[in-house]
């Protein structure tokens, strides 16, 4: 054989073991074979070179080069194959995710705040945050609700001695989400467009449709001429997005010390009026209160109860099932 017979003897057998290495320890061992540094076929070879004629010489270096070049790159090729994970197995498509691991569920009402927040937000309300232990500064005071306010009566709220004594204040799990309402005016100007989503506690009697803790979505939106129009508006669009395509909404007149005038908001879904929760006008006392002109800025608030909107939509009879935490019923949604 000449040199030149060798080279292709070499190239085709090289090519052949790499083809045939079924795993990266047979691929290694061809490459000890084949392209070993030390000693191996591909050292035989270049050794040739040596007894090869000055003539000869820069020719056969050439085409070693070339041997060499193709014989390692096909190597590397088949190294990418193996590392890859195969696509598929005997008809199985393997990339496809399998079944899902079930260890929890999100909770209805997690389930319906999110969507709460995505419904919002795409009326262009961002979401804000307050604290569940206030003082009453906000969760009064600011809100327009005097000293001798019924609703401040301890009886009515949870007041906090502990944390009395280490602040120095009076502190009271908040009872309305209306607080957060105070704290995002305190920080920005108008305009203003939050959500905010959150617990409220009342020490009510527990029953059927009350509980001591539950849940609410507060609205605010301010600007230069926000009307009462622009309230029910939103509220319209978000009852709509939320139930079906099928919904009214209603405004009762009511009272509350932040708002003026105040409504009492209903909701008509599948022949029912369903009482949802409160809302009304900024009460200009409120505005004055976070340093805004009540002559430049008006704005609406409003707050809905959430467990009434997931109860209905899923049919839920009694609020203590929300709080119960029975996995056989929270595994449902
Ligand atoms: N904070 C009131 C409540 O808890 C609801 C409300 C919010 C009313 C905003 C008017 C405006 O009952």
């Amino acid at each position: 054989m000449d040199v030149q017979e060798q080279f292709a003897d070499y190239e085709s057998a090289a090519l052949d073991a790499v083809r045939n290495a079924e795993s990266a320890e047979a691929l290694e061992q061809v490459r000890i074979e084949f392209l070993g540094k030390k000693k191996g076929r591909l050292k035989d070879l270049q050794s040739l070179l040596g007894k090869a004629s000055p003539e000869e010489r820069p020719e056969l270096g050439k085409r070693f080069n070339e041997v060499k070049q193709r014989v390692e790159q096909a190597w590397g090729e088949r190294k990418d194959g193996l590392e890859r994970p195969p696509e598929s197995v005997e008809g199985i498509d393997i990339t496809l995710p399998g079944n899902p691991l079930v260890i929890g569920t999100r909770h209805p009402l997690t389930q319906t705040m999110d969507e709460f927040r995505l419904i919002m937000g795409r009326l262009g309300f961002a979401v804000a945050d307050g604290p569940e232990i206030e003082d009453e500064f906000h969760n009064f005071e600011a809100l327009n609700i005097p000293h001798d306010h019924p609703a401040r009566d301890p009886l009515d709220n949870f007041y906090l001695e502990t944390a009395q004594r280490f602040s120095g204040k009076p502190l009271l799990l908040r009872s309305q989400t209306s607080t957060v309402q105070i704290r995002v005016m305190e920080q920005t100007r108008p305009p203003v467009r939050i959500v905010s989503l959150g617990r409220v506690y009342r020490p009510d009697a527990v029953d059927a449709t009350h509980s001591c803790m539950f849940h609410q979505m507060e609205g605010l939106m301010v600007d230069d001429s926000v009307t009462m129009a622009d309230l029910k508006t939103v509220l319209r669009l978000f009852a709509t997005a939320y139930l079906g395509d099928d919904v009214h909404v209603r405004f009762r007149p009511s009272f509350f010390p932040f708002t003026e005038p105040s409504v009492e908001v209903d909701m008509r879904w599948k022949d029912d009026w369903l009482e949802i929760g409160g809302a009304g006008m900024v009460d200009p006392n409120v505005l004055s209160a976070v340093g805004y002109d009540p002559e430049q800025y008006t704005g609406f608030a409003f707050g809905l109860g959430i467990e009434r909107f997931c109860m209905r939509r899923h049919g839920i009879d009694d609020i203590r099932r929300l709080f119960d935490n029975d996995v056989r019923f929270l595994r449902q949604f």
